[in-house]
């Protein structure tokens, strides 16, 4: 146990994924004796959890890294730790260490289970540690410091075994390893307990949950045990692969009462060749019958999509595919990104690397078309009774209130009452480009 002046601050960059992992490390800080700082320039320990999905992030965090060697100098027992993705890559560890060397520490994507030990040598140690290694454990936190009240995430697996040529996560996260169901749903209930409504159900591809415990489980029979023994209200989940989208999952969508009607289901491309070279497994047609079962079964969910511009020796031919899947399968809302080239990945050799003109070309006229996608879909929301889980008060107006209906729409209202956590009906009376707006009914 520390002394308890001493203050972290943690910067978070990426997905979902790592900002749930900066609340379970925030939990081991606190656990420690360690006070949340307001600001970086005020902590003694400073903690990086970094992202390497695209150039641009990294690009980012390196600025911002080199921000922290103004604050080192005005106060030199400040302790720095970089961890997450980025430091996972080869030699970007030790590269880090030579352009930045007033880092103390460099771990790895397993950062949880070293972070205690390593807090303790660095207030009692000048030593540098650096300790990235592959581990095919899963390490059961015990502290986590939430601060997404009513909504929490919850990882039910890690790691990737798909190898899509872009991308850089199955060498940094290594193979895909299933957390025990019965941690999984000890965890949910104990969200349930402490009041939450909403769980975010966390893997790089949830569809193949399971499938390396060999024990029968799967993906669409956890959602439905969770649903079971623990009464929590909401369930999402994010990300899932097209080509490990079963049945029972789409039955169980339907079915399993908390599980909400939305489903985020990368496409990444329209045309067949590209995703071809992408690695990805299924077709154009594959994916656009996915999509006519999950309508099927459940007439009115909600779809969102990860869509890459600008993939090597893509041509005007196979953007105009993309455009016109995006046009067909009208998607409530998009992720939409420039093809960043990782280095280590299969497409980074490739050859007919598009150029930064024709990607941002590209990206701008796929953002125009999925801005007015998704404005025909919320008029198509206007005099709809939503279910709306309340998260907070709007940032200008303390009677406003939004939240998120079960299709995953920001919904705002107006009530004398406050409603956060509490699921509410809502009538949505008017829609805005990427927004609802209603009424209390
Ligand atoms: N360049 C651009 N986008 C990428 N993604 C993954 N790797 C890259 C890359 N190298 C996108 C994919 C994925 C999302 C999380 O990030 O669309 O689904
Ligand atoms: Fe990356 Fe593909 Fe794995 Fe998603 S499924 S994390 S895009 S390799």
């Amino acid at each position: 146990m520390f002394n308890n002046n001493l203050l972290y601050h943690i910067s978070t960059y990426g997905c979902q994924m790592n900002v749930h992992e900066s609340e379970k490390i925030a939990g081991i800080f606190e656990k420690k004796g360690f006070v949340k700082a307001a600001s970086n320039d005020v902590a003694d320990i400073i903690l990086f959890n970094t992202c390497c999905i695209r150039d641009s992030a990294e690009k980012k965090i390196l600025g911002n890294l080199g921000v922290i060697k103004h604050i080192k100098a005005h106060n030199p027992k400040l302790k720095v730790i970089v961890c997450g993705c980025m430091t996972q890559q080869e030699n970007t560890a030790k590269k880090l260490i030579t352009r930045f060397p007033f880092i103390d520490a460099v771990l790895g994507t397993n950062s949880i289970q070293e972070l205690p030990g390593a807090i303790d040598k660095l207030f009692s140690d000048t030593g540098k540690i650096i300790n990235v290694y592959e581990t095919k454990e899963i390490y059961e936190s015990s502290e986590v410091k939430r601060n997404t009240y009513p909504l929490s995430y919850v990882n039910i697996m890690y790691g990737c075994n798909n190898f899509c040529s872009y991308c850089i996560v199955p060498y940094v996260r290594g193979r895909e390893r299933s957390r025990k169901e019965k941690d999984i749903i000890n965890e949910i209930a104990g969200l349930k307990e402490a009041g939450y409504k909403e769980v975010t159900l966390l893997g790089q591809n949830v569809n193949s949950y399971g499938n390396d415990l060999n024990d029968g489980s799967s993906f669409a029979k956890l959602l439905a045990e969770i649903d079971e023994n623990t009464g929590i209200d909401r369930l999402r989940f994010m990300t899932s692969h097209p080509k490990d989208l079963s049945d029972e999952l789409i039955y169980a969508i339907r079915d399993v009462k908390s599980v909400c009607n939305y489903m985020h289901l990368p496409i990444q491309s329209g045309s067949d060749r590209i995703l071809g070279l992408m690695n990805r497994k299924y077709t154009r047609g594959d994916y656009l019958r996915l999509i006519e079962k999950l309508r099927k079964a459940n007439p009115s969910i909600a779809l969102s999509t990860d869509i890459i511009v600008g993939f090597p020796s893509e041509t005007e031919e196979d953007f105009k595919d993309t455009l016109n899947l995006v046009k067909e399968v009208g998607f409530d809302s998009a992720f939409m990104f420039k093809y960043s080239k990782r280095t280590g990945t299969k497409a980074a050799n490739m050859p007919k690397q598009v150029s930064m003109g024709d990607k941002t070309l590209r990206i701008n006229a796929l953002v125009e078309l999925q801005k007015q996608l998704c404005f025909k879909s919320n008029l198509k929301d206007v005099g709809r009774v939503f279910k709306v889980l309340v998260e907070n008060t709007s940032v200008r107006d303390d009677t406003h209130f939004c939240g998120r209906s079960d299709t995953n729409k920001m919904v705002n209202f107006f009530s004398d009452k406050d409603l956060i956590g509490k699921i509410v009906d809502v009538e949505i009376t008017q829609a805005k480009r990427t927004t609802l707006f209603g009424k209390l009914v």
